[in-house]
């Protein structure tokens, strides 16, 4: 077996896949901008979820709304029916405008619909890691049941992680990182996780071959020259997240 072919085995999924839904072309974490990165071509997509303040999954990346909406206060503190108001797309563009924040049961019908295999990351509010663990976990449970490909439910918080686990072990996981600890090991091994989920920054060919000898796939953020997604995939990443969407497209070799 070529290395390759072992990469595939290990990863058997998408190995391009866009960062928050569409990269740089669409607000982020918004249905609009899962729908754009497939119509690019692209089979998978990463995007973020939190809980509300009523406990439902959305989409967000900060703990706040300032920055991507037109609401204010803070995501764990803002009921659902609240959020679902607010405006997601008008900070980006004007032809966004209108563009709601998401429930995380939206974006997998859509990701569904689409075809699309997705890197849910897990991203608790301050506080709220176990909560919001469990809670993706079971939503993933429920709404990506019967799908061709689970999602890797991946996350900063081993907290969320463990939680995640214990509620739905049978889900794929992800550790993510923004650095690599010296006992990354031990943690993949007691989180069971399927693949490490790196700052690209983060990694060398020999850490990569490490990782890989220990029987675990790699996914680098974000990968945004196509010169560094060539070095990466030398050293056989299995998977690179990207911003640039129509510079490392979904057949990028
Ligand atoms: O999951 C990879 C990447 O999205 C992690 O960083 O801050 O963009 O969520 P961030
Ligand atoms: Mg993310």
């Amino acid at each position: 077996m070529t290395p390759r072919a072992e990469s595939q085995v290990r990863w058997p999924r998408p190995r391009v896949v866009a960062h928050r839904g569409g990269g740089r072309l669409a607000p982020e974490n918004t249905l609009a901008a899962i729908r754009l990165g497939a119509r690019m071509g692209f089979r998978g997509v990463e995007f973020d979820v939190m809980l509300a303040g009523c406990g439902t999954p959305v989409l967000i990346h900060d703990e706040t709304l300032k920055r991507t909406s037109n609401g204010r206060g803070e995501v764990a503190r803002t009921p659902y029916a609240e959020l679902a108001r607010l405006d997601a797309g008008a900070w980006f563009s004007r032809s966004y405008r209108g563009e709601p924040i998401p429930a995380y049961e939206d974006a997998v019908r859509v990701c569904r619909e689409l075809g699309l295999w997705a890197n849910v990351e897990i991203k608790p509010s301050t506080g709220y890691d176990r909560r919001t663990g469990e809670a993706v976990a079971l939503a993933s449970r429920a709404r990506w049941a019967g799908a061709p490909q689970p999602p890797v439910l991946s996350s900063f918080s081993t907290v969320a992680l463990a939680a995640a686990r214990s509620v739905a072990p049978e889900l794929p996981r992800g550790l993510l990182v923004g650095r690599i600890p010296p006992h990354w090991h031990e943690l993949m091994r007691d989180l069971d996780c399927v693949a490490l989920h790196c700052n690209h920054r983060a990694l060398n060919a020999r850490l990569a071959a490490r990782i890989h000898d220990a029987g675990y796939g790699i996914l680098t953020w974000t990968v945004n020259e196509r010169r560094t997604a060539r070095k990466l995939l030398g050293w056989g990443v299995d998977c690179l997240v990207t911003d640039a969407l129509g510079t490392i497209g979904p057949s990028f070799r």
